[in-house]
């Protein structure tokens, strides 16, 4: 019932050259047509993403986005300004950009917001530290990172919201969670969404990130509530990203 999404997270990683590569080798591939795919990018490689993903089944996203439309603010890039590159997808709250630029959950509901303005989906990143799962804090700390943005949507802009799970401490580790863990804490999350919604939460869809391979990722989408995943190493792979899409399909 939910279409499972699978998007590449490159992160500052990639050249026009994989763009060009990814765009020949997806048009070339039968890809299942099941399956939403989004290849997220570095910021300059958005254009010739745009012109290499045409007639294939990848579409666009971006990893951050800034909360106003423009202005005076060196460096930083506009949900409008990604719309025009036909971004269907943000990232917001990666625990990248909570550790090492420091935002904070306000900061990160207003870039939410501002995706939504522009009918960008966001992909709300959420997940604990190896110290809060030892410290057996593991959903509190998830669901006050979900709770914190879901308790001030209104319910049209919950709908748009996709949500990544990824444990920091799986994250560009090697180390994943295993299926059972990650369910654990997604049928969590579903659960905290039905008490918003039991329909809306249904079709909320959750994606799993952290050490995802094409190794592990058929078992990990095998689980009940995990509906995809966010990719970072493995998806500047071609075959190894190809084959975690099949797996979802
Ligand atoms: P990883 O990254 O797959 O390299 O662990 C996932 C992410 O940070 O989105």
């Amino acid at each position: 019932m939910r279409t499972p999404l699978i998007a590449g997270n490159w992160k500052m990683n990639g050249s026009v050259a994989l763009i060009n590569d990814f765009g020949q080798a997806f048009a070339a591939a039968v890809s299942p047509t099941s399956v939403e795919v989004v290849i997220i990018p570095p910021f300059p490689y958005l254009d010739a993403a745009c012109q290499a993903f045409e007639g294939t089944v990848l579409s666009l996203g971006a990893q951050t986005l800034n909360p106003i439309h423009s202005g005076a603010h060196t460096g930083e890039v506009s949900g409008r300004m990604l719309k025009e590159f036909a971004v269907s997808h943000v990232l917001v709250g990666h625990s990248e950009r909570r550790q090492l630029y420091n935002e904070s959950d306000e900061q990160i509901f207003a870039r939410l917001l501002a995706a939504l303005s522009v009918e960008i989906k966001p992909i709300l990143c959420v997940g604990e530290s190896l110290e809060e799962r030892d410290a057996g804090r593991t959903m509190e700390v998830v669901l006050r990172q979900v709770g914190y943005v879901m308790s001030r949507l209104e319910p049209d802009q919950r709908q748009q919201v996709v949500i990544a799970y990824e444990p920091v401490w799986a994250i560009g580790t090697g180390r994943t969670a295993s299926p059972e863990q990650a369910q654990e804490v997604m049928a969590g999350i579903r659960a905290y969404q039905a008490g918003f919604d039991k329909q809306l939460a249904e079709k909320l869809r959750l994606l799993y990130g952290g050490s995802m391979n094409a190794s592990n990722a058929a078992e990990l989408l095998a689980q009940p509530d995990i509906d995809g995943g966010l990719v970072g190493g493995a998806s500047l792979k071609i075959d190894d990203f190809y084959t975690i899409c099949q797996s979802a399909g």
